[in-house]
């Protein structure tokens, strides 16, 4: 039984971003192919309640006042629902949005690029690429998060190590760089969720050693979910916004210690979509995340890989 631990520092704060969203509206939700140990395609997601837990997902989200932006999903698309992974938002110190495109590490989800770099520019982003059609670098973008001095990126099983220096030339920012091992835990996002300035729920499990080691120094005050808690409630996969934590399971133990920081729980049920391997943070891809703001601004860049 772990402890909780009340609220020690008045300097934590609030995340600014996480206010603001784009998600795929569920119409071709498939389980097509296998590309993550939870995918069966004898266990194919209900339709009717796919729409309805995504409903109730996007309602929650507008209702605490977030903007909720919603791209259509392609046919050909079974994955594109998990809209996390179409790329990496941020937007710049002076206000310019600028999206990195994924470079899926499968050719089966490769397409939703296309569809996603064209909603995007569509509205005024900038968009580039690490890689693309097979060629250089594969990014997912479920890997990467601001967090603390730096953009937090998971690699190995989906985002390659060569993609960390791409975004830390690109970008300007300090990419801290954790390798996942964890065949059930292949984006960082099903292993990290930062809750506020000095807080995040973190499992460990998911990395090799020197950067389970990494993970725990650079978090201030980490919520550690078992690896059990991980895999089997998808805990790790829930977003914040403002002092609301929005998951899709909360074991008591996480909640005690959660309302104890002063965060508010509101659970959503997407169980249809843990037959795909995502949960709440892979439907959703937050827009607001703000260079300068969120994470400090670099000339030239930097990347931190923990030593073996
Ligand atoms: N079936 C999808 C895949 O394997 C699930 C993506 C989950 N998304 C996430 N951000 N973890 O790519």
């Amino acid at each position: 039984m772990t402890a909780v631990t009340e609220s020690t520092d008045p300097t934590s704060t609030e995340l600014a971003w996480g206010r603001h969203y784009a998600v795929v509206e569920p119409t071709h939700f498939r389980i097509d192919y296998a590309i993550n140990p939870f995918m069966d395609p004898d266990v194919q997601p209900d339709p009717a309640r796919a729409s309805d837990q995504w409903q109730a997902l996007v309602g929650t989200l507008r209702g605490l006042g977030a903007r909720v932006d919603v791209l259509a999903q392609r046919e050909d698309a079974p994955d594109m629902v998990y809209a996390m992974n179409l790329g990496l938002g941020l937007v710049r110190p002076g206000g310019d949005p600028h999206v990195v495109m994924s470079h899926m590490r499968y050719p089966q989800r490769r397409m939703e690029t296309g569809s996603a770099q064209q909603w995007f520019a569509g509205r005024g982003w900038t968009t580039s690429y690490v890689g693309r059609e097979g060629v250089g670098a594969h990014l997912e973008a479920g890997d990467a998060f601001a967090f603390g001095d730096a953009l937090v990126v998971g690699y190995g099983p989906r985002t390659e190590e060569l993609a960390l220096k791409h975004l830390a030339l690109e970008l300007g920012v300090r990419v801290r760089g954790l390798r996942l091992t964890h065949p059930g835990m292949y984006h960082l996002d099903l292993a990290f969720c930062p809750l506020d300035s000095r807080r995040a729920l973190v499992c460990p499990a998911a990395l090799d050693a020197p950067s389970a080691r990494a993970l725990m120094e650079l978090v201030p005050e980490p919520l550690v979910l078992t690896e059990q808690e991980a895999l089997t409630t998808f805990a790790a996969n829930s977003i914040v916004v403002g002092r609301t934590v929005v998951m899709p399971a909360c074991p008591t133990r996480v909640r005690a210690q959660l309302e104890s920081w002063g965060f508010e729980v509101v659970v959503v049920e997407v169980s249809e979509f843990h037959k795909g391997g995502g949960s709440v943070r892979c439907l959703t891809n937050p827009l607001d995340i703000t260079l300068g703001r969120d994470l400090p601004v670099l000339a030239r860049g930097e990347v931190i890989t923990p030593l073996e």
